[in-house]
């Protein structure tokens, strides 16, 4: 039996043994997925104790992604960029270390809003988090040439500037309210708008119309800020589809088979999330 885990500090909340569970029974493979509260100072420890607890490698989450992303002895550019590492596995008992969150909130945008790329024209980000490092390293990627980071404490997304670099600037987070009159993709990655707490204060009044707004927020899945975008016309991409894509990779390397995002595996987290 294969087995791997996701570990965090606390880990209650995870919805990732939902959803490698979910893929476990449908492609019938004899493997486990559990999820273990491992404390900061223990996380270094347990990672390099992988094999010998019989696991083939495991899920981080906050606080011990970057913990994570220093004690890897591999570590894929995805990874690098971010500073943090998410999926965690082993290559000739080398840890190897990935953050999937970058090709998790790509891949859905792409399959949600397709054609979201104007080519001159630029990305607006709120938050600079590791959330938001993960996508503006996305769009980098993918080619934009001018990605604006908003950000309430702007020595952090000057700071996220710095160490992305090319064609990412800071602008005022006070400036933020008509973003979507000139981003051909808004993309809030803060925290506001979780369990409908605040409000981000964008207008969407004169926003243009092939603007897509997307959030990574899916408690609601539909935030304040998607229905007020839905309720003005614009494509929204929501906060859902990042969590379960960012999920493909980790389960490949586990446990050989290609995972697929199905309305099936999209109903058995939303069930969930209503549960709560
Ligand atoms: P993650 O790593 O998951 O992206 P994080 O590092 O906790 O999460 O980042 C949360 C983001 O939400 C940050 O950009 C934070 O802004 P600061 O850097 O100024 O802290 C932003 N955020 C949280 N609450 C906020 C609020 N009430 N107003 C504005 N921004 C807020």
């Amino acid at each position: 039996m294969i087995r791997a885990c996701v570990i965090g500090w606390p880990i209650e909340h995870s919805r990732s043994p939902l959803i490698h569970g979910h893929w476990l029974t449908t492609y019938r493979i004899d493997g486990s997925y559990g999820k273990t509260a491992v404390q900061p100072e223990a996380a270094a420890d347990f990672l390099r104790s992988l094999s010998s607890n019989g696991l083939a490698g495991c899920n981080v989450t906050v606080p011990l992604k970057e913990i994570a992303f220093a004690t890897a002895g591999r570590i894929e550019d995805s990874a690098l960029a971010v500073k943090a590492a998410n999926t965690i596995w082993l290559e000739d008992a080398v840890i190897c270390a990935a953050n999937t969150d970058t090709y998790g909130f790509m891949t859905h945008l792409e399959l949600t809003a397709p054609g979201w790329q104007n080519s001159a024209s630029p990305v607006a980000i709120l938050g600079a988090g590791g959330a938001a490092r993960a996508i503006a390293y996305g769009f980098q990627q993918a080619g934009v040439e001018e990605i604006v980071i908003f950000n309430r404490t702007r020595e952090r997304a000057e700071a996220l500037c710095q160490d992305l670099g090319k064609g990412l600037r800071t602008a005022d987070w006070s400036k933020r309210a008509n973003c979507a009159d000139w981003a051909c993709v808004v993309v809030n990655t803060t925290t506001i708008g979780m369990k409908g707490a605040g409000h981000l204060g964008l207008d969407f009044a004169s926003a243009r119309p092939d603007c897509v707004v997307a959030d990574i927020v899916y408690v609601p899945l539909e935030t304040s800020l998607l229905k007020d975008a839905h309720a003005h016309g614009l494509r929204t991409v929501d906060g859902l589809g990042m969590l379960l894509h960012q999920a493909v990779p980790g389960f490949e390397r586990w446990f050989g088979v290609r995972p697929e995002v199905t309305p099936a595996l999209r109903r058995v987290v939303l069930d969930d999330l209503g549960a709560q």
